[in-house]
């Protein structure tokens, strides 16, 4: 038998026939976002690479164009100016060498000499199927083009071939990786790697995991690791697969989530807290920051989740699905994450609708906050309601329950229409700011102490955002069309 292997470039174009065959096919779709990062045809999964080089932010992202479910991944690419205006950029990597075949997985990006180097995962399978990874890296010299170095890592002993995602930054004069990996005896990790030079790396050893650190059983494989330093802290951010729901918590199939503490990097050691979810809706997942020229510390999530829902998603018809988050701003508030949308988002922003003490007593509909892509804050002033909602075209609804203190976010399963409710503990309910796109919903509570992210597909003609509550709720109010 004739093995026929295409090259990077063949690859590439093959892609983009793709993305032309079926350029109407998803244009046409009424469910494509107005404001948010989506692949142009297939599947987009985590975004990958971040990074604010020469004054562009750059966004990479897990692609495969051939399908609306996983393959071998591709990276995508868009670079933007303002986090707000965002133009796609020729595919970054294809999976055409052996270390790769099966997928260029995820990655992270710094920035070396003036150069911008990728560091991302190879996935192959082999003839058995088994699975096997190498850590690769990319160079380029104009952040667009990329010359493949290959692999630089090879799986070390104690692990499974669940070993990925490699994320890369400097500290002092010395380079540092962090991987998500799976332990033999099948327990999550994140394990640690340093580097001189980025060619070299020496492996050294895990530093939290499932059974770690204080932590009891905390899943099989800990995907997409992110570790960073703010306010004099380090945060590990991590997507571990296999934890059991816990009342609200962990109600998704896999959770993203981090721990605060510190990290002695001569041991090396992570003292730290306990994990806290980064989001309390139903997709979000294998979130990644980078660091701004501004200094800022801005996450990116995908907005979706591996999970049985993705067949099921409307959008599969029109031959796309998935999304990015908007970009948030992390800060620290007494040792918890919080997430505010960046403030370039303002640029959205178009005819505004200001409702100063406005009163929702029973069922009110105010005129012209409506519409399928808004930005709708409200600011509460006075809150007597055992019941507080809020319906968003007849297809999601926020809901405060005063007496439990509970925040719920409803939504209509894709597969067959049944409310699901995804849930968070909230002491006081001070302030919401909700963006919607066609088929997306963010919402900010009490300016970023907790956030819900979820897709969801209404009626294209509904643009009905409706309240209720049943006591008195006075609060000022805004809404602005988005795009
Ligand atoms: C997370 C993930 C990563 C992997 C990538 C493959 O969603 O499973 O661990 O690198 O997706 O697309």
């Amino acid at each position: 038998m004739r093995s026929f292997k295409m090259t990077e470039q063949e690859l590439m174009e093959k892609a983009y026939e793709e993305i032309d065959r079926l350029k109407e096919t998803v244009a046409s779709d009424p469910h494509r976002l107005i404001y948010h990062l989506m692949p142009p045809v297939g599947l987009l999964n985590d975004p990958n690479g971040l990074i604010h080089y020469k004054g562009v932010y750059h966004v990479f992202y897990q692609w495969n164009p051939f399908d609306v479910g996983h393959g071998a991944k591709y990276w995508g690419h868009y670079t933007s100016k303002d986090l707000v205006h965002w133009r796609e950029k020729p595919i970054a990597l294809a999976p055409s060498e052996w270390y790769e075949k099966n997928g260029c997985y995820s990655g992270s990006a710094i920035e070396h000499d003036g150069k911008l180097f990728l560091f991302y995962t190879g996935n192959v399978k082999d003839e058995h199927d088994q699975r096997q990874t190498y850590q690769c890296m990319a160079v380029s010299s104009d952040g667009i083009h990329f010359e493949k170095k290959g692999p630089v890592i090879e799986l070390p002993q104690g692990y499974t071939a669940h070993f990925r995602d490699p994320k890369v930054w400097k500290k002092d004069d010395m380079w540092y990786m962090i991987l998500g990996a799976q332990t033999l005896s099948e327990q999550g990790a994140a394990v640690l790697f340093s580097s001189k030079d980025l060619y070299e790396w020496k492996h050294l050893g895990i530093i939290a995991g499932s059974g770690l650190n204080g932590l009891s059983e905390f899943g099989y494989m800990w995907e997409c690791p992110d570790l960073f330093e703010l306010d004099g802290k380090d945060v590990l951010l991590v997507s571990p697969q296999g934890l059991e729901p816990e009342g609200d918590l962990y109600n998704n199939v896999f959770q993203s989530g981090y721990f605060i503490g510190s990290l002695d990097y001569s041991a090396p050691a992570f003292q730290h807290g306990s994990f806290t979810e980064l989001d309390r809706g139903f997709d979000f997942y294998a979130p990644q920051t980078m660091l701004d020229g501004k200094g800022r510390r801005i996450m990116y999530g995908w907005m979706g989740i591996t999970d049985e829902n993705e067949p099921f998603q409307p959008t599969v018809d029109h031959q796309w699905i998935h999304a990015l988050t908007l970009p948030r701003e992390l800060k620290l508030k007494n040792d918890k994450l919080i997430q505010q949308p960046v403030e370039e988002l303002h640029l959205l922003r178009n005819q505004q609708v200001s409702i100063l003490e406005a009163e929702i007593s029973g069922d009110v509909v105010f005129e012209e906050v409506g519409g399928r892509s808004v930005e709708l804050i409200l600011n509460f002033k006075k809150h007597e309601a055992e019941t507080f909602k809020i319906s968003l075209r007849n297809n999601a609804a926020l809901v405060y329950h005063a007496g439990s203190k509970q925040l719920i976010l409803e939504r209509k399963s894709f597969k067959d229409g049944t409310i699901e409710q995804r849930a968070c503990h909230l002491d006081k309910l001070g302030k919401l700011q909700i963006f919607l796109d066609t088929s997306s919903i963010e919402v900010f509570v009490n300016d970023g102490e907790e956030v819900f992210t979820a897709r969801y597909f209404p009626d294209v003609e509904d643009e009905s955002i409706s309240f209720y509550s049943n006591g008195k709720v006075v609060c000022d109010l805004e809404k602005w069309t988005i795009g």
